[in-house]
C-alpha cells in the first residue's frame, strides 16, 4: 500500500520503458515489506543536468541509470565510488540521509556474483577469456582484474585497437592479452563470457563464436545477452558439454547490490531473478 511516508526509487533512461527493473525491484520490496515503489524514469538527454535537483527536491532516495547517461550522470554527483570511477560508469545513485550524492557500479559485483553463484565458482580460474570491449566489458575486466586468481584475461573484439585501449586503461597489471576472433585459441581457459551484443534479438541465429569447435567440457560459458535467454553461444556451448550461465544472473545481481545500497536491506535475489525469468518467458 503506498502511504504518505512511501519512500521513491527509481531507474532513469532513455529508452526506459522495456526496462524489467520496475517489476524485479518492486517484487523485492513486496517481498521484505518495505515502504517503498520503484518507477521508471524516462528522461530526455537535455534534462539530464536536472536529474540529481530532482532527486534532492523530491527527496529520491535512489535510481539506477541505464542507457544512455551511465556516463552523463557523473559529473552531476557530489561523489563518485572508486570503483564507478574506474569502471568509468555509474548505474546506480545513492542519496544518503544527509542529501549527499553518490554514484555506484554495481554490474562489476552483478557478474562476480552471478560466476559464483550461478557458475558454482567460488574462485575464478586462472584463464578467462572476454568476448566484447564496449560498456558491459569494461564492468566485467574490472571484476576480473579485482580477481587475484586470475592471472590470464583474453581480451577478444572484433575492433582490436578498442580492446588494446580498454586493456590500457583498466590493466595496471599487465594480466590482460587482446587478440583478434579470428586468432581466438582458447587453450586453458575454464571460463568465457560474451559482453558483445551479438545474438541478441532480433539476430538471434548468430553467435559471437564463429568457430565453435573452440569450446569444451571444462568451460563455464556466460552470455550476457538475455534475450533471449537461451542464445545460439549458449546452446553452443550446451552441445559441447561446458557448463552454462544466462544474462539474468548478472542482471538480478546487480540489481540485488542496488537494492542493498538504498535499503540497507539483504535483496531477495531469488525473487528478483524469477521475476526476470518471468517476464523473459512472456516475450
Ligand atoms: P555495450 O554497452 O552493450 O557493451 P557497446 O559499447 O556498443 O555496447 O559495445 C558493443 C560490443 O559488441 C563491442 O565489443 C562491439 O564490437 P566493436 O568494438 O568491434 O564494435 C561488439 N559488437 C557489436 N556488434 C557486433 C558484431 N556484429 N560483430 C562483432 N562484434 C560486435
Amino acid at each position: 500500500m503506498i502511504s504518505g511516508s512511501t519512500g521513491i526509487l527509481g531507474v532513469i533512461g532513455d529508452p526506459v520503458q522495456h526496462s524489467a527493473s520496475p517489476a524485479m525491484h518492486n517484487a523485492a520490496l513486496t517481498a521484505t515489506g518495505l515502504n517503498f515503489v520503484y518507477v521508471a524514469f524516462h528522461v530526455l538527454p537535455k534534462r539530464v543536468p536536472e536529474v540529481t535537483e530532482a532527486m534532492r527536491a523530491l527527496q529520491i532516495r535512489g535510481l539506477n541509470v541505464t542507457v544512455p547517461y551511465k556516463q552523463a550522470v557523473m559529473e552531476h554527483l557530489d561523489e563518485i565510488s572508486p570503483e564507478a570511477a574506474t569502471i568509468g560508469a555509474v548505474n546506480t545513485i545513492e542519496r544518503t540521509p544527509e542529501g549527499r550524492l553518490i554514484g555506484h557500479n554495481t554490474d562489476a559485483y552483478g557478474i562476480t556474483a552471478s560466476l559464483r553463484e550461478d557458475g558454482g565458482l567460488q574462485h575464478l580460474p586462472e584463464q578467462v577469456v572476454l568476448l566484447g570491449a564496449g560498456g558491459a566489458a569494461r564492468a566485467i575486466l574490472y571484476a576480473l582484474l579485482q580477481a587475484e586468481e586470475v592471472k590470464d584475461v583474453v581480451l577478444v573484439n572484433r575492433t582490436v585497437a578498442r580492446a588494446e585501449a580498454l586493456a590500457g586503461e583498466l590493466d595496471t597489471s599487465g594480466r590482460t592479452r587482446v587478440c583478434s576472433p579470428q586468432d581466438l585459441a582458447i587453450d586453458g581457459a575454464r571460463l568465457l563470457i560474451n559482453s558483445t551484443s551479438v545474438g541478441m534479438s532480433p539476430d538471434a541465429e548468430v553467435s559471437p563464436l564463429a568457430d565453435d569447435s573452440v569450446l569444451h567440457n571444462d568451460l563455464v560459458v556466460v552470455d550476457i545477452v538475455y534475450r533471449p535467454l537461451h542464445t545460439r553461444l549458449l546452446q553452443q556451448a550446451q552441445k559441447a558439454g561446458a557448463r552454462t550461465v544466462d544474462g539474468l544472473g548478472m542482471l538480478a545481481h546487480q540489481g540485488a547490490r542496488s537494492f542493498e545500497i538504498w535499503t540497507g536491506t539483504k535483496a531477495p535475489v531469488a525473487i528478483m531473478r524469477e521475476t526476470l525469468e518471468n517476464i523473459a518467458s512472456s516475450n
